[in-house]
């Protein structure tokens, strides 16, 4: 199923509740949470906290994203406080394996996730664990970046390679998605699609039915 997940990171942080009701009242099914601990990348954004008041405006798919070294430390508080999928970094985990683990066993999703550069055969011996591979399509760390075309070929490899092994994992596509390009990310084979400043820069709502129309 193809599904769309605003991030958060592009809304207005002043009004959180609300930018959260309108991109959930327009239709998107998840809510893309970017955690960010300026360590792993360069910049901060929320914790834990935040997310257990935003869990109480919406019952869409809260969607955790944590780039932060070694999320081990953090996997219980943000289960605690809502989170329906963690993703974790390959990069960022020293026993990647581990963390998986750790994640599944709190009873939620676990999602792993690759920066651009990071080959998709990293995570080659964890497909059968996960429940969704992020692909970075820009450096993570902030929004409003433009999309890396190469990563399409990374979704089109990780689709293919899936199909040979009988796995039909979600491909969630994070970072510089557009109206533009949403079409190609698509027929490439992603089905979880994040998309921060092209939803939230303008109507949201209106944003929102947008892609969905792409997306049906
Ligand atoms: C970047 C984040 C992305 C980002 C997407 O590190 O992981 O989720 O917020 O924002 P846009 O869609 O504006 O590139
Ligand atoms: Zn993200």
């Amino acid at each position: 199923m193809k599904c769309l997940s605003p991030s958060i990171l592009a809304a207005d942080y002043g009004k959180l509740a609300e930018e959260i009701r309108k991109v959930d009242e327009a239709g998107a099914q998840y809510i893309h949470i970017d955690v960010m601990d300026g360590a792993f990348v360069p910049n901060i954004t929320i914790g834990a906290p935040v997310l257990a008041d935003l869990r109480k405006y919406t019952d869409k798919i809260m969607d955790v994203h944590l780039m932060v070294k070694e999320p081990d430390r953090f996997v219980e508080d943000f289960v605690e406080a809502g989170a329906d999928i963690i993703t974790v970094h390959a990069e960022a985990c020293t026993h990647l394996d581990r963390t998986i683990s750790h994640i599944k066993e709190q009873g939620v999703l676990a999602g792993v996730a690759l920066n651009p550069a990071t080959p998709i055969s990293t995570i080659t011996h964890v497909l059968e664990m996960v429940d969704m591979v992020l692909i970075m399509s820009v450096n993570p760390g902030f929004g409003g970046q433009s999309f890396i075309p190469y990563t399409l070929d990374k979704i089109v490899d990780l689709r293919r390679c899936l199909g040979e092994r009988g796995l039909k994992l979600d491909i969630q596509i994070d970072g510089g998605v557009t109206l533009d390009n949403i079409d190609d990310i698509l027929d490439a084979g992603a089905n979880i699609i994040v998309a921060g400043s092209s939803v939230f820069h303008g109507d949201a709502g209106a944003n929102v039915a947008a892609f969905l129309e792409h997306m049906s």
